[in-house]
Order: C-alpha cells, then structure tokens, then sequence
C-alpha cells in the first residue's frame, strides 16, 4: 500500500496513526526546518553530519552542558560551512536546555543526551510545540514511558524515536522480504545488542581518546563513561532494547495488528567488567574500581510473546569480549535468515538443510529507500543507517506525516527495559505487557517504509 493510500484508508478508519496539533497538522513545506540539537557529545556530533549536510533544515540551537563537546560540535558547523548556532550551557549547568526550548522559531529538536534526560527533555519539548527527535530510549522507569506517551497524546507533537538499526540496509532489505511472503507466516525472531563495550564504559577522562584507554567512569571518565557505566552498577536488565526489537516489531507488525502480550527475563552473573578492570593495563587488583560491584550480568536474555503467536528473544552482552553483532534471526514457515553469517535457507528454493549466502537476496530485495538514497547516506554513522533515521524524522515533520517510528513504538520498544528488571527482580516472573496503544494496535496499519519517501 502506498503512504498516500494508507492515510487516506486510516482517515476513512478514524484510525489516525498519530494525533498532531493543529501546528504540525497545517504542514512545515516552503521554508527551512529549523532545528536544535540537544547533547553534542559523541554521538550527537556525529548526528550534525546528516543534519548539516541537507539544504533543507537549518542549524538554530545547540546546547551541551560541557564545553569540550560544544567546541568539537562548533566546529563540525563551521567545517560544513554553516551558519554558527545560537549555543546554550558549557557552564556544567545541567537545566541551560531548558531556555534553548525557550527559543521562538524552533520546529524540532533531537535529543541526544544520557538517557536519564530523555524523557523530561522530550515531554517539555512537546509541551513547547517542538517536534522531538529522541536518541533511543525514552525513558528509565515504566513510570516515565507512560508520562512521555500522556505528554504526546496531550499535546499532539510529533514524536520519533530515533531507532537507526531499523534503517540498516540488510534489516530493510529483509524487511521486503517479510513483506513478500518469503519466509511464509512468522513464528520467531532473536536479536539483541551484543557489542563489547568494556572500552566505552571505561577510559582514562581524556577526550582524545575515548575508547579503552584507562577503567575510570563517572566524573573522572568521558563521555558515555561518565554516565552509561553508573547503569551497569545499579541495574540489571535489557538495558539497550531498541537497536534488536525496533527491526523486530517492524517484521512482526507491532501495534499495528500485533502486540507484545508477555515478557520475562534471565541474567547470568556479572563478571566481565570487573575483569576488565582488574586485567587492563591501567587497573589491576589495586585500582579503586577493582571494589565496585557491578548488577549487570553479563548475558541478560529477554523473551517476548506477541499475541500472533511469535516469540522474539533478545540478548543485552556488553561486558565479555566478543565481535559486534546483533544477532537477527527472522523464523518463518517457509525458512530463515540469519545476519551473523549472512545465512538464508529458504525452503523450495535453497538447497535442502544447507544455508545459502543471503547477499544475493538482499540485492533483489534492497529496499526502494536504499536504491533511491544510498549514495547521499553513503560516510553517515553506521554504514549510512544514520542518514536514513535523520532523513525519516525531517520528511515526516515537514509533511505532517506519522512519525515512521511513533510513541507507541518508542515507549512499548523502551518499556522492555523496566520490565526485564522487573522480572529479573521478581525471581524471573513472566509479566503481561502493558498495551500502551489501549487497544488501537488492532486496527492501526503498517507504515513503517511503506514508500521510497521516509
Ligand atoms: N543510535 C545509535 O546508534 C547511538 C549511538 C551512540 C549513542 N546513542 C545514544 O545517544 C545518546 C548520547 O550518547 P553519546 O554516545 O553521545 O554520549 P556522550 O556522553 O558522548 O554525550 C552525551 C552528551 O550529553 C551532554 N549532557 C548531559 N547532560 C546534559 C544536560 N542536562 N543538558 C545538556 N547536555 C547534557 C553531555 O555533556 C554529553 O556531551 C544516548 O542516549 C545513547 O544511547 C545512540
């Protein structure tokens, strides 16, 4: 179906696929998008690179509490050629966001900071009327997906989560092939976020080299040492649930017609970083953070039931030395695909019990999306997924479009996080899963890349 026909039929349904006030329902064509940026660390500057390289958006307010990261983010803009933004904080002021929001004229924000700002960022960006852009997740407690989803519904601004794995060539390419039919009715999927993040979570403070280069965290750490490594010590849990479900929920077609019914969770115990520390160079048994005791464990394995009958199984491994992967596997009556080697089997077609290399598929199947853009998104963040993320969420907000990755996506795909330490906590209890769309996924229809548009 195509997007116009979509919105035409969910009109006709009364089934609106999102509710936008009256400022975002009358269209932003004609002049620039003016955007905000709210975190300019790591992965904020490297978000300004699709943002600044579009004739169609312009740059108005950045803001980042520390200095370091303005600077670099300063001069991204200037490198691009673009005119210099208005710059909130730098001063360690952790609320200075709170007048770049303040600021007439701007139409969307991204933000990019921790993730315990993301949801008291993004509800006082709607109350505003300034379209929000969230880096994943939307929030920490249960409590906060629930507040961030009253926030959207009551003031009718759009809001996107900026799940970029969803837009990755392969995960789109098999995404047609869902849509066609080729691994006949969908039973089960796995994913996960299994990524060695020992040297991430720990560094030496020294922003020239970010990654592995000491085991301090916290203040003495930089950037996501200083605050994702607090959250391996005190939770434990799917800390990282959207990079795997976002492409999951799209095959399965989460609320629209499907919906997760039930959720529980394993951990193993925490032993990785704490071996990191002890056997890094700058640690050992000596070194302060050899006491700190850790909740993560190591391997959190989380199972989702969908009310069609799938079952979909995610991975949180971030502590143990390993290969980046994200382990997809998409299980239908008629076959499967696997990214980790690259393996399809489809039955009829492949020869029987024997993988074949799934390139060849993915080239018949690459996505309209990819053929029409990929050589704009080509040097973006992530093999150019984050082009298309960007891309989606500034052609939605200009078209008054539904968001392709909407609240209730955002907070049902985040909410797995609470609720896996919830089950964790609760001795592993297998818990319903609440149903934030209250009964519309039954009649909401995907939308999600429907078109070679967003
Ligand atoms: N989608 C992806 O592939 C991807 C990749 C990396 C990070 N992320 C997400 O992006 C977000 C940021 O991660 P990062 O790697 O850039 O971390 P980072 O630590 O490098 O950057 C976060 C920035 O936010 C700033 N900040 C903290 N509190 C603030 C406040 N109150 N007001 C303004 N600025 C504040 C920090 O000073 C820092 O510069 C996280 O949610 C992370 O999960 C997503």
């Amino acid at each position: 179906m195509k997007r116009r026909d979509f919105l035409i039929s969910t009109a006709a349904a009364g089934v609106a696929a999102a509710t936008f006030s009256p400022a975002f329902a009358k269209g932003r064509g004609g002049d620039k998008l003016r955007v905000a940026m709210i975190g300019t660390g790591l992965r904020g500057q490297s978000q300004l690179g699709p943002i600044l390289s579009r004739d169609d958006v312009e740059l108005v307010a950045i803001c980042d509490t520390q200095q370091v990261m303005l600077g670099h983010a300063l001069a991204n803009i200037d490198k691009a050629g673009r005119r210099k933004p208005k710059v909130y904080g730098g001063n360690g002021d952790a609320n200075a966001w709170k007048a770049l929001l303040a600021q007439k004229g701007i139409d969307a924000v991204f933000i990019v900071t921790p993730w315990e700002w993301h949801a008291p960022m993004a509800i006082a960006a709607m109350e505003a009327g300034v379209a929000v852009g969230c880096e994943v997740v939307a929030g920490i407690t249960l409590q906060d997906h629930w507040d961030v989803l009253r926030a959207q519904q009551r003031t009718g601004t759009p809001y996107m989560l900026l799940e970029n794995v969803c837009y990755r060539r392969d995960v789109m390419a098999v995404l047609q092939m869902v849509r066609a039919g080729l691994f006949g009715e969908l039973v089960h999927m796995q994913a996960g976020y299994q990524h060695d993040l020992r040297g991430v979570k720990f560094n030496s403070g020294n922003p020239d080299e970010p990654y592995g280069s000491g085991v301090e965290f916290g203040a003495k750490g930089f950037s996501e040492a200083q605050w994702r490594t607090q959250h391996s010590i005190d939770r434990n849990g799917e800390l990282y649930p959207s990079h795997g479900i976002g492409p999951c929920a799209m095959y399965a077609n989460i609320h629209r017609g499907n919906r997760f019914t039930h959720i529980n969770a394993f951990a193993t115990k925490a032993r990785g970083l704490h071996d990191y520390i002890l056997k890094h160079p700058k640690g050992g048994p000596d070194h302060p953070n050899a006491k700190v005791q850790f909740k993560l464990g190591d391997v959190v394995t989380t199972t989702l039931r969908c009310e069609n009958g799938e079952t979909i199984i995610l991975q949180h491994d971030t502590s143990l030395p390993r290969p980046y992967s994200l382990g997809f596997r998409v299980q239908g009556t008629d076959g499967l695909w696997m990214d980790v080697n690259k393996s399809i089997h489809i039955e009829g077609r492949s020869p029987p019990h024997k993988w074949e290399d799934a390139q060849a598929y993915y080239d018949q199947y690459d996505h309209p999306l990819w053929r029409k853009y990929a050589d704009k998104a080509a040097g973006a963040g992530h093999g150019g997924m984050d082009w298309f993320v960007v891309h989606a969420f500034i052609e939605a907000v200009k078209a008054s479009a539904p968001m392709p990755i909407d609240i209730y996506d955002a907070v049902a795909w985040s909410a797995i996080t609470p609720l896996s330490e919830q089950s964790i906590a609760e001795d592993y209890r297998t818990l319903a899963f609440p149903d934030f769309t209250e009964g519309k996924w039954k009649s909401r229809r995907p939308i999600f890349a429907l078109d070679d548009r967003y």
